[in-house]
C-alpha cells in the first residue's frame, strides 16, 4: 500500500526520541521508497531554530543513529522535505502546516508524532484542533507510551483525546509490536496447522516473557525516576507481547478483529497479586546523576500472572525485565509439559524432558524448538537438541526497524499493531493492586540476573534464559 501525500509533524522534533528513533526511521523509510512520494516533514518544538538549524539537528541524528550510510544524494532529498517551526501555540502550528501543505498542493494527510510526556499529550492534541488541523478524514496522531500512569489518568487521557479525535485517528505506539520477531509469533501460530492444537493448557506448562537488558538507566534518570520498570516495560511492552502470544485466532488480520482478540487476553488477565511480584533495584542506581539518594524506584520486575480463559487457565505466565542485568535478550519461551512416560535414558546434561518453543524478538529475530534428540552412538540415549530458524543473512536488510514499520503503518492508516483505548485501560486495571501495594525493591548486583527472590518465582525449573541460554 502506497501512502498518500502527507505532511508529517514531529512535535518535540528536537528531543531525544525524535533524534534516536523517529528521524532515522523516516530517513530509512524514504530510502526504502516507503515514504509518500509527496511528503513534507515539519519539526515543531520550542527551540530557537530556523529550517537550516533544524536540518543540522537532523543531520547529526542521522550521523549518530542511522543504520545505513547516509549518501549525499539521499541526504539532499531528505533535507529538501524538512522544515522547522518554533511552535508555541496553535497559530504557529497553523502557519507551519499551511506552508507545507501549500508546497504539496491539494489536501494532503497530516500525521503528527507526539514525542511529549503523557501529561502533555491531550493539550498538544487540543492545540492541533485549535489550529484547525484535526480533521477526521485527514489527520492521524501517533502517541508514545506510557498512556497514563494508572487507570484514572489513562481514562482521563483517552477522554481528552476523544474530545478531539476519533479512535480511528489515534495511533498509540508500542514499538515492541513493530518487531519482526513478534509478527513471527503470529505467523507461526496462525499460518501453520501444527502449533495451535498444542498451544493451550492441556499441553503448555508455562510461558516466560523475558527481557533482561544490560544497559543501565544512564542519562535517563529524569524519565526513569518518574516511570520505573513496571511502567516503562511491563504494563507496556511485555503485556502487549503477551496479548499476541496468548490470543485466540482472529477472524482476519484486519485491525479490529486482531485488537478484539488481544483485548480478550487483557480482559481475562487476572489482577496482578503483589505477592507474585519481585521488584529489584541495581546496586549503584541511587548514585546515578539525577536519582534521589533514597529512591525506591524499581529497575527490575519479575512477576507471575495468569490468564483466566478456557485456553490458558492454570498456566503460569512469568514476566521478567530489568536494567543492568547479565545479558540483553528479548525472548518468549513456551514450555511444554513432559511426555507421559520416559522411555529413553537421558544424557547427563539433560535437565528434564520438556520441550520449549522460543521466540527471539530482538533483530535479527529467530525461533527455536528445543527437544530431546538421539545422541549419536550405539545407545538409545537422548540429549538436548534444537531446531533453529533465523532470518537469512541475505534477507536482513529487508527487515524494517520497529519504528519504521509502525510509522509506515500509520502513514497508510493501518492500526493493527497499535494499542486501543480499551486495551490500555484494562492493562492499568490489571496492574492496579501492584500500583497500590508495590513491593519494596530488593538490591541486585549489576551484571546479575536480578534479586535472588526472583529465582524462586518460577519454581525448580527456573528462568529459561538464566538456566539454559
Ligand atoms: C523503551 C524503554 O520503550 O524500550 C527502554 O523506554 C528500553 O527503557 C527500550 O530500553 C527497549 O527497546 P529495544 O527495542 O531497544 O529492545
Amino acid at each position: 500500500q502506497t501512502p498518500e501525500a502527507t505532511v508529517i509533524g514531529l512535535v518535540g522534533g528536537t528531543g531525544d526520541l525524535a533524534r534516536r528513533m523517529v528521524i532515522p526511521g523516516c530517513f530509512h523509510l524514504m530510502v526504502a521508497g516507503l515514504l509518500p512520494e509527496q511528503c513534507r516533514i515539519v519539526g515543531l518544538a520550542l527551540d530557537d531554530l530556523d529550517d537550516d538549524g533544524f536540518k543540522e539537528v537532523v543531520r547529526h541524528s542521522l550521523d549518530e543513529h542511522a543504520r545505513i550510510a547516509v549518501e549525499d544524494e539521499a541526504w539532499e532529498r531528505f533535507a529538501a522535505i524538512i522544515s522547522f517551526a518554533r511552535a508555541q501555540d496553535a497559530s504557529d502550528y497553523k502557519t507551519a502546516f499551511e506552508q507545507a501543505e501549500h508546497a504539496l498542493g491539494g489536501a494532503p494527510r497530516r500525521l503528527f508524532h507526539l514525542a511529549v510526556p503523557p501529561s502533555a499529550a491531550a493539550s498538544v492534541v487540543r492545540t492541533i484542533q485549535d489550529a484547525g488541523l484535526a480533521d477526521k478524514d485527514r489527520t492521524r496522531v501517533i502517541l508514545e507510551k506510557p498512556f497514563g500512569t494508572d487507570l484514572e489518568s489513562a481514562r482521563a487521557l483517552n477522554a481528552g483525546l476523544h474530545e478531539v479525535l476519533d479512535e480511528g485517528q489515534i495511533f498509540r505506539i508500542d514499538h515492541f509490536l513493530g518487531k519482526e520477531g513478534l509478527q513471527n509469533i503470529l505467523a507461526l501460530r496462525f499460518a501453520n496447522a501444527f502449533i495451535e492444537p498444542v498451544f493451550n493448557r492441556d499441553h503448555v506448562d508455562s510461558i516466560q516473557i523475558d527481557v533482561p537488558e544490560q544497559l543501565t538507566i544512564v542519562g535517563r534518570a529524569g524519565f526513569y525516576e518518574q516511570t520505573g520498570c513496571l511502567k516503562d516495560m511491563v504494563t507496556t511492552h511485555l503485556l502487549q507481547v503477551l496479548g499476541f502470544v496468548a490470543m485466540e485466532p482472529p477472524v482476519s488480520l484486519a485491525p479490529e478483529p486482531l485488537r478484539d482478540r488481544t483485548g480478550d487476553v487483557f480482559a481475562s488477565l487476572q489482577p496482578i497479586d503483589p505477592a507474585d511480584v519481585v521488584y529489584g533495584q541495581y546496586d549503584g542506581y541511587r548514585d546515578e546523576p539525577g536519582v534521589a539518594p533514597d529512591s525506591s524506584v524499581e529497575t527490575f520486575v519479575a512477576a507471575r500472572v495468569e490468564i483466566d480463559s478456557w485456553r490458558w487457565a492454570g498456566v503460569p505466565i512469568f514476566l521478567r525485565t530489568g536494567k543492568g542485568m547479565a545479558v540483553s535478550r528479548e525472548t518468549v519461551t513456551v514450555v511444554f509439559k513432559e511426555p507421559p512416560m520416559q522411555l529413553f535414558e537421558h544424557a547427563p546434561e539433560v535437565h528434564d524432558a520438556r520441550n520449549a518453543l522460543r521466540f527471539e524478538l530482538h533483530d535479527p529475530p529467530g525461533i527455536a524448538l528445543e527437544f530431546l534428540g538421539k545422541q549419536p552412538g550405539p545407545h538409545l540415549t537422548v540429549e538436548e537438541s534444537e531446531l533453529d530458524f533465523g532470518v537469512r543473512a541475505a534477507d536482513r536488510d529487508k527487515l524494517l526497524a520497529p519504528y519504521e514499520r509502525l510509522f509506515h503503518d500509520a502513514l497508510v492508516g493501518d492500526q493493527t499493531l497499535f494499542t486501543r483505548a480499551d486495551g490500555v485501560e484494562r492493562v492499568w486495571e490489571v496492574a492496579a493492586p501492584l500500583l497500590a501495594h508495590p513491593p519494596a525493591p530488593k538490591p541486585y548486583a549489576q551484571g546479575s540476573w536480578g534479586p535472588d527472590e526472583a529465582q524462586q518465582l518460577t519454581g525448580p525449573r527456573g528462568w529459561e534464559l538464566s538456566a539454559r541460554h
